[in-house]
């Protein structure tokens, strides 16, 4: 495992291949470990690819009771700053996505193209804020046995719940992993996250959008708008997917990322 001192925390990465730079921004309860095929993938087919673990995930410890998107992003640009890197692409899959639209706002300069996979621009309403502070409440309470019990069955389509127990295993496997207080605090970063639908229209890199054509979580018709707004925009919808589109059908994703970045 590598690691950087950067903002007061202890930032866990992994860094692999050469060429131009790609960052993988991880969902939320997850860590960087769900991007293994894609690393595996890319940093052979010509590019240097950088996944951390966000604040309070994996093993990166959160410092304090919310993790803000812009934290995060802030975080991801301090490691740039480590590793000599000025611009890269920017993916991130669902909570990865807030914290890419958070990069792009902050760091328009350092983005060289953007990939947002099961992610959504709006903020949470308020309802939403409220269902996550429970959430939060309960996990440092309960722990994150009921996550898991509650949101693998949204998480993976169908088919991967009937034909892939690897990819079940793994995901259960980062969910009990994590670490209650980050957890929380991710969740209070996330209910806290700007609403970014106005900023679409001046993202002005070349960008991806992914999703499943079966998650529940940030269905297919909240990339249709990203699509819709973001003028260098194009759309693949995978079938045969939920929301882990990237650990469902990692040849699907991997061959559109390629793609995308040749
Ligand atoms: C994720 O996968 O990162 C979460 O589903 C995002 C969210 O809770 O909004």
């Amino acid at each position: 495992m590598n690691s950087a001192r950067i903002r007061e925390i202890e930032l866990a990465y992994d860094d692999a291949g050469s060429g131009p730079a790609l960052v993988l921004l991880h969902g939320y309860p997850f860590n960087r470990s769900m991007w293994r095929d894609q690393i595996d993938f890319l940093s052979t087919h010509g590019n240097r690819v950088v996944a951390p673990d966000m604040r309070g995930l994996g093993e990166t410890k959160a410092t304090s009771e919310i993790s803000t998107m812009d934290d995060m992003a802030r975080d991801v640009a301090a490691l740039m700053d480590k590793l000599e890197i000025d611009r890269a692409v920017v993916c991130g899959l669902s909570m990865g996505g807030y914290v890419a639209f958070e990069f792009v706002h902050l760091f328009p300069s350092r983005v060289r193209a953007l990939i947002l996979a099961g992610t959504r621009a709006p903020a949470d309403n308020e309802q939403e804020k409220q269902v996550r502070e429970q959430q939060a409440q309960r996990i440092l309470t309960e722990g994150m046995n009921f996550v898991a019990d509650a949101t693998l069955r949204k998480l993976l389509a169908p088919r991967t719940l009937a034909e892939k127990p690897e990819v079940i295993a793994s995901v259960r496997e980062m969910i009990l992993r994590s670490d209650p207080q980050g957890a929380a605090a991710a969740q209070r970063g996330m209910a806290a996250r700007r609403d970014h639908s106005d900023n679409l229209r001046r993202i002005n890199v070349p960008t991806l959008v992914i999703v499943g054509r079966e998650d529940p979580i940030r269905p297919v018709a909240d990339s249709e708008f990203m699509h819709s707004k973001i003028r260098d925009s194009r759309l693949e919808v995978i079938e045969d997917a939920a929301h882990m589109t990237n650990m469902e059908q990692p040849e699907i994703f991997n061959r559109g990322l390629h793609e995308f970045l040749t």
